[in-house]
């Protein structure tokens, strides 16, 4: 039997989407591919804020005005569409806002109980960040172990170094997906640290943008993001997503204006509020709150299952267009560090450009090309060391000689010179405000390269 094909019109292609929100990036002649960097905002998120605000009267939610009450309901609502984003409800998970994904992990850092007995467990491949966690754990005596990372820059045998890892639990911090690789590292690596008595803090900031995350799914304790990342606009705004048994767990070094049920100066004592109320410090962000509604409506317009499908055809081609690149006696032009396959890995894809004796050129020198072309692309290791040093080869020793060598004078170029290797790569990534056409200008950049 012939079944008629139903085409939804509702169903924009990509590249209409992009005349619509993005028409900017045309006009200027723009290929922007910095994605991981920060995603861009559309044009219907502005008009869609604007046009909140100039009809709005919100004041600060502290106070109980009309206004105030405004803002409280803003707020209020866009805790719960931040939890329906991700899959759950209020029932038992929380939101605390914050600045961006960094100081979302470092209220977990700073409040988690790290103790002789009770350790950090990091992965090799984790955003600074989230590194940065060790001096608040090493400060409790707490012990620090990481997991490394294989050829591929994936997880090596994860499972093994967890169940090896000391008994008494502590927290596990990783990125659901790497800034430097585009490597989607296992969830359920999260059940599993779980069951060994860690609690988790799963760093989403690069995987939201082009993947559901279903917290009914996964039962990270905590979850750090940044919404420019999401959908461009607003900047200065993250959010901790926490289980509400494992936000009690955090003990907080301090309280501030906003989190106190009471606070005496006269009597010296104080009482933090339960939930969120008790994290989000001073005045929360209300009017870039405010713009939250608008980029989520982007996200679901187009639908998190187009955009996956979308960025992981772009991410296909812009692999298999570097693999492909050749100087003219056949040398190979480009390094891809992480996976070359387009399974369990993200829009991002980090390169360096080869001389034709194999030699790297300075990522700067290929930023910079691309800059002139109008090319968005990014150069170093994007505040990922440990994934960078994977991707070079660097241990320990070498680096601890050139660092002391350089005490006082610490350049790139001058420790990369030390090192005798580059320490930074080239990267691409790709989202939502892609067409193939951004990704075959990239191309040309390296290509223009060639000997
Ligand atoms: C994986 C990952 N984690 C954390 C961060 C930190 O995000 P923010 O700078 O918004 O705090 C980034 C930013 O690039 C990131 O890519």
């Amino acid at each position: 039997m012939l079944t008629a094909r139903v085409v939804d019109p509702a169903v924009e292609s990509f590249e209409s989407l992009r005349g619509r929100e993005f028409s900017r990036l045309d006009e200027q002649g723009h290929a922007y591919l910095d994605y991981t960097g920060s995603a861009l905002y559309a044009e219907s998120q502005l008009r869609a804020h604007h046009a909140l605000l100039s009809g709005g009267i919100f004041g600060n939610p502290h106070s109980d005005s009309g206004p105030s009450r405004a803002s409280t309901g803003i707020i209020d609502l866009a805790r719960r569409r931040v939890l329906r984003f991700l899959g759950t409800d209020e029932q038992t998970h929380d939101v605390v806002f914050t600045a961006n994904a960094s100081a979302a992990i470092k209220l977990v850092a700073e409040s988690y109980p790290f103790r002789p007995g009770r350790s950090l467990l990091l992965t090799a491949d984790n955003h600074n960040s989230v590194n940065g966690i060790r001096e608040y754990a090493r400060r409790a005596g707490a012990r620090v172990g990481i997991l490394p990372l294989d050829a591929d820059l994936r997880l090596s045998r994860p499972e093994a170094y967890l169940e090896a890892a000391p008994s008494g639990g502590g927290l596990f911090a990783f990125p659901a997906q790497s800034n430097f690789s585009g490597v989607r590292h296992s969830l359920l690596l999260v059940e599993r640290a779980r069951d060994l008595g860690f609690e988790v803090l799963l760093d989403a900031a690069a995987y939201v943008p082009s993947r559901a995350l279903s917290l009914r799914h996964c039962p990270a304790d905590f979850v750090a993001l940044s919404f420019y990342k999401l959908f461009g606009y607003p900047t200065g705004l993250g959010a901790l997503v926490a289980r509400r048994e494992s936000l009690s767990l955090l003990r907080r070094p301090w309280f501030a204006g906003g989190t106190v049920e009471y606070a005496s100066v006269a009597a010296d004592t104080y009482r933090l509020r339960e939930g969120h109320e008790g994290f989000e410090d001073g005045t929360p962000s209300f009017l870039a709150i405010a713009a939250l509604d608008a980029g989520f409506d982007l996200v679901e317009r187009v639908g998190m299952c187009r955009i996956s499908a979308h960025v992981a055809s772009l991410t296909r081609l812009l692999l298999s267009g570097l693999g492909d690149l050749r100087h003219t006696d056949g040398a190979p032009l480009v390094w891809i560090h992480g996976p070359r396959s387009g399974d369990d890995r993200g829009g991002t894809v980090a390169f360096n450009v080869l001389d034709p004796r194999g030699r790297v050129l300075p990522y700067a020198e290929v930023e910079a090309r691309a800059r002139t072309r109008g090319v968005s692309l990014r150069g170093g290791c994007f505040c990922n060391p440990g994934a960078s040093e994977s991707a070079f080869g660097l241990g320990r020793e070498r680096i601890e000689a050139c660092l002391l060598k350089l005490e006082g004078g610490f350049t790139v170029e001058r420790f990369g010179a030390c090192l005798g290797t580059a320490v930074g790569a080239v990267r691409a990534s790709v989202g939502l405000a892609n067409v193939p056409e951004d990704v075959h200008r990239a191309l040309d950049v390296v290509r223009s390269f060639r000997f």
